[in-house]
């Protein structure tokens, strides 16, 4: 069983990688360099898919939130062309393929839906309609789609924040709050849909394995938390306390405004579907999850 992965080689890749290897499963990673353990977008483009993959997985995409790069007209189309145009190849390669894989599955974001402080959102809620961001979220995911006649269950994961040690949010706050001056963003009132890496792989190497798995899927925890809930939650686990709030300005100068509603507006987001579908978490509330990674012996891979 080979498990082709389009962004193989990002935070949430590697730890999708390692789960679904120590499950049994073959990997090769789609990247944009030539790599020992992997194939490139160009392979894919000139040759089609590996023969033997029995699944395909595109966490492919330019990261949204790199400080170094301003967020204008060129950036943005280079971070919908590496989610959309990737999903399309992918899905040209398997609907030529002569021995399609069993499943074709992709993430996409919580962005899709509204942010709002008042209302709920579950994989059966409208939304992809509402800013630049949520149109993104829209047709990354129509990208994905298959002709009808194919039969090759799709699976979408809309991603919340993912948190874990080693990538993400979690390494630019880390010292911040170990050395006392965390706090919220923003106002803290707004929604922080958040997920640990651990789960998101998991939900994504859930995916891989059940077959009766199909459609959407919120990839958020269980335990919905607020900005402010979850820098107090964070800034507890090292027995401190998240006093020094970050005002929006600083985010929307360093950002932009566009790009800082990611962090400045949130979504209450429920995985109705994932939980209906059988997938336990490893971390289902903030406080387990917080205890994981406020570990300082836990950045080294030590538990
Ligand atoms: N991390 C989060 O909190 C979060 C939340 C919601 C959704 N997501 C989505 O999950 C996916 C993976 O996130 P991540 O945190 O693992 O990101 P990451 O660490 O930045 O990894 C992204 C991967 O995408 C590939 N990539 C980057 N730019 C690309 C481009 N221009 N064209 C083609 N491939 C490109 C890179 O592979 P190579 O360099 O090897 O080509 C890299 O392995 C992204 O699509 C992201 O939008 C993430």
């Amino acid at each position: 069983m080979r498990v082709l992965i389009g962004g193989g080689t990002g935070f949430i890749g590697q730890h999708l990688g390692h789960l679904l290897q120590e499950n049994g499963y073959r990997v090769t990673v789609i990247s944009r360099v030539i790599r020992p353990d992997g194939v490139t977008w160009n392979d894919i483009q000139r040759h089609g898919l590996p023969k033997d993959c029995t699944s395909v997985v595109n966490i492919a995409g330019e990261n949204i939130l790199n400080v170094s790069k301003r967020w204008n007209d060129s950036f943005k189309e280079q971070v919908k062309k590496s989610r959309v145009e990737t999903n399309k190849l992918l899905a040209k390669a398997i609907s030529e393929a002569e021995n399609p894989p069993e499943s074709f599955i992709n993430i996409s974001g919580v962005a899709y839906y509204k942010p709002s402080e008042t209302d709920e959102y579950t994989e059966e809620s409208t939304g992809g309609d509402y800013d630049w961001l949520s149109k993104l979220t829209t047709e990354w995911e129509a990208a994905a789609t298959l002709p009808d006649s194919m039969n090759v269950r799709r699976v979408t994961v809309r991603s919340g924040v993912v948190l874990g040690q080693d990538g993400g949010m979690i390494q630019q706050i880390y010292f911040p709050f170990f050395l006392g001056f965390g706090g919220r963003m923003g106002t803290g009132k707004q929604w922080f849909p958040w997920i640990h890496v651990d789960d998101i792989a998991g939900i994504l190497a859930y995916a891989v394995k059940n077959k009766s798995v199909s459609g959407i899927l919120n990839g958020v925890a269980p335990e919905a938390a607020t900005n402010a809930q979850f820098a107090s939650a964070f800034a507890g686990a090292m027995w401190r306390r998240a006093l020094i709030p970050m005002p929006s300005f600083v985010f929307n100068t360093v950002f932009g405004n566009e790009r800082a509603k990611i962090i400045l507006e949130g979504q209450k987001v429920i995985p109705k579907r994932t939980l209906e579908c059988g997938y336990k978490y490893k971390y289902p509330d903030l406080q387990s999850a917080c205890r994981d990674l406020s570990s300082f012996f836990g950045r080294f891979g030590l538990k």
